[in-house]
């Protein structure tokens, strides 16, 4: 069970608003961090959060056996959609319908993965370390912890009060336009350091007009220190934390962060 319900109406559009991603650079980064921290490569990875399962989907054809969990129905459901259709895929992931604060697996993984400032999206009291301690209770010893967070710079200096829009056309062979617009309205408090997206969809049908879908997403900034300590009360060391995928250094400046964390036990 999950008491999640973001990510509905958008999951449909979701990959299209997101196209430009590069998942198999990231992917490279990850299989540098296995590189540098794991004696051998995972066999079973986790990617919490896993959302219409771009990093599960690209770990599985690299040949790692994946799970891939997330607490919407709509983004999985995208996710085994991507999977079926997917013939180059010896080993197909699971996919399950789970809290990333409270889920549950049925034994112990090398990896976990967790992309997209999808931990930004805990936003409640103590959230945070609710996840880290199931991530840290379903490692395996010295098991990884990869994930990334929007940093504070992001949301006040890019998130602000800002609005976009994004948009995405599609043109099938018999020339048949299907065009997306999504409306992104930003509001952070800096007081609570919540960020609230509103979010409008507008989707063109077959006859030309479109359909509106609204949805209001909601993030929490973290400062580095709080996720250092939220780290080091689940058990887990900080091995890294960079501006990019080529190992660069933090910096306040930039955008998201990218951390590596082993579980002690
Ligand atoms: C920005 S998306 C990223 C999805 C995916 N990791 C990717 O790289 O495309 C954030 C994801 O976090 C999921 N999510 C947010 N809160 C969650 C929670 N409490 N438990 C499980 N999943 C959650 C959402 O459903 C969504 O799929």
């Amino acid at each position: 069970m999950t008491e999640y319900d973001g990510y509905s109406a958008i999951a449909r559009v979701y990959d299209r608003l997101n196209a430009e991603l590069d998942y198999r650079a990231w992917a490279d980064f990850f299989e540098g961090c296995f590189d540098r921290y794991l004696p051998a490569r995972p066999e079973l990875v986790l990617d919490l959060a896993c959302g219409t399962g771009r990093m599960t989907l690209e770990l599985a054809r690299r040949g790692y056996d994946m799970i891939g969990a997330d607490g919407s129905e709509e983004m999985l459901c995208e996710a085994m959609m991507q999977s079926a259709l997917d013939e180059s895929l010896e080993k197909p992931p699971l996919f399950i319908l789970q809290d990333m604060r409270r889920f549950e697996l049925y034994g112990t993984v090398g990896a976990v993965t967790c992309c997209l400032d999808s931990l930004n999206y805990l936003t409640g009291e103590g959230d945070l370390d609710a996840c880290f301690a199931c991530v840290h209770n379903y490692l395996d010893p010295n098991g990884l912890f990869l994930f990334d967070m929007n940093t504070p710079y992001r949301f006040t200096e890019v998130y602000g009060d800002r609005a976009y829009i994004l948009e995405d056309e599609l043109v099938d062979e018999d020339g048949g336009r299907s065009e997306i617009y999504c409306g992104w309205q930003n509001a952070y408090d800096p007081e609570t350091k919540l960020c609230r997206f509103y979010l409008s969809l507008f989707e063109q049908k077959e006859d030309g007009s479109f359909t509106r879908a609204d949805e209001v997403q909601t993030e929490r900034c973290y400062t580095l220190d709080q996720i250092k300590a939220a780290l080091a009360r689940a058990g887990m060391e900080l091995l890294g934390v960079w501006s990019d995928f080529d190992f660069s250094p933090a910096k306040e400046t930039t955008e998201r962060w990218y951390f590596a964390a082993r579980a002690i036990k």
